[in-house]
């Protein structure tokens, strides 16, 4: 058997673990101070006192710094060519957001060829690990016809195991619904699947209604993909309880929210996605993160990086929107931006730092995760650790 590399991070000033063992004593995020981890292969081997810490191959000072864990962001639409900020620029003098100007995105991305979205999403999956993010979901959505959704998620997949296949995102110019319906369940999801692990709707007025969002995801299920939403996000509507309804792990956006829509998450444990990149870049009123909490819902954290309702990629942005227009605590918002994302794609390895777990860790140039949020806009990532592997230097 090979040798795995061993690397000992000691003088952690505050480590956040998120270990459930850990919670008695150091709160949500099973905090231990004056810590260190081993980190073994690809794995985390080893965690506890500083003073106790085993010998490894390498050995790295964090000289009283924070970590925490890598970012989890299960939500992002990175396979996509041209830019919209001239609709940005539209909307902050006065335009609304709809979903019309992702046909804008569809038009550029199939003129573009497979090496330039390959070299477009790695720019931007580079972009999000300097900035903290050690696991990343990818969806497809600006391709829209057979080919384009499947090269889109071929592209994807080359960058993380988590892609989704959105070609419900909106009905392509010139193709009747019910039409386009028949394709994205036959044809498309046929190409699509092998790249695939979930299937999404955009699940709002202006794109896909609940019964067609419905019958998208019983066909996705029936090839083998589970099912996601993106739902209530510019509008009151059934998305949610759908999502609820099917048990689906995760539903993304629910800004607009009745009570029986918050009623169905809390019993149901479907995971509410909260993405204030999109709020804060589309002037919309953030959802209410502390209703959902205080009536028991498990809430996540994602980005939603795409380049129409949100076109940034920083988790730490997301944590401190969280913290400051949505009345999160700081242990709230890290905890969701981190293990909730793991939990929203159904992932035990990624989002806690404990033996066995993936050596996916941030140290900080900071003394505290508080920082991330007191801090907004700081560069605060000092070094990325991705499966064992230093992404960025310590
Ligand atoms: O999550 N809501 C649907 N899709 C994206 C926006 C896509 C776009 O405007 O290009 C979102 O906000
Ligand atoms: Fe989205």
């Amino acid at each position: 058997m090979t040798h795995q590399v061993s690397t000992v991070i000691t003088g952690i000033g505050e480590l956040a673990t998120n270990d459930p063992a850990r919670t008695e004593q150091g709160g949500l995020l099973g905090l231990v101070s004056d810590a260190a981890v081993v980190l073994e292969g690809s794995r985390v081997a080893w965690v506890g006192a500083s003073a106790d810490a085993p010998a490894a191959d390498v050995q790295v000072d964090a000289g009283g710094r924070a970590v925490v864990p890598g970012f989890v962001d299960s939500h992002s639409h990175l396979v996509f060519a041209g830019d919209r900020s001239a609709e940005f620029e539209a909307r902050m003098t006065g335009q609304p957001y709809t979903a019309g100007g992702i046909r804008t995105t569809v038009a550029r991305t199939r003129a573009a060829t497979d090496e330039q979205l390959t070299a477009h999403v790695a720019r931007l999956v580079a972009e999000m690990r300097a900035q903290g993010t050690t696991t990343v979901e990818i969806k497809s959505g600006y391709g829209l016809s057979v080919h384009d959704e499947a090269r889109s998620l071929a592209v994807a997949r080359q960058f993380t195991d988590e892609t989704t296949f959105l070609g419900a995102h909106v009905v392509p110019a010139g193709t009747a619904p019910e039409e386009y319906v028949d394709l994205v369940t036959g044809p498309m999801l046929a190409a699509a699947a092998p790249h695939a692990r979930w299937i999404d709707v955009f699940c709002e007025d202006g794109a896909f209604d609940v019964d067609q969002a419905r019958a998208i995801l019983a066909a996705g299920s029936d090839s083998g993909l589970r099912g996601r939403l993106h739902a209530n996000q510019l509008t009151y509507g059934g998305g949610v309880r759908l999502a609820c309804e099917l048990g689906l792990v995760a539903v993304d956006h629910c800004t607009f929210l009745s009570d029986d829509d918050v009623a169905a998450l809390a019993s149901s444990g479907t995971i509410a996605t909260l993405l204030p990149g999109v709020e804060f870049s589309t002037r919309q009123p953030y959802p209410d993160a502390r209703r959902l909490l205080d009536a028991g819902v498990r809430v996540a954290l994602a980005s939603d990086c795409n380049p129409g309702s949100c076109f940034t990629s920083s988790m730490a942005l997301c944590i401190a929107l969280a913290v400051r227009e949505m009345r999160m605590s700081p242990a709230e918002a890290l905890h969701a931006a981190t293990a909730g994302g793991a939990a929203a794609l159904d992932r035990d390895d990624v989002g806690v730092l404990a033996p066995g777990t993936s050596a996916d860790l941030v140290l900080l140039d900071a003394p505290s995760y508080v920082h991330l949020a007191y801090r907004p806009g700081v560069p605060l990532v000092a070094g990325v650790w991705q499966a064992g592997r230093p992404a960025l230097a310590g």
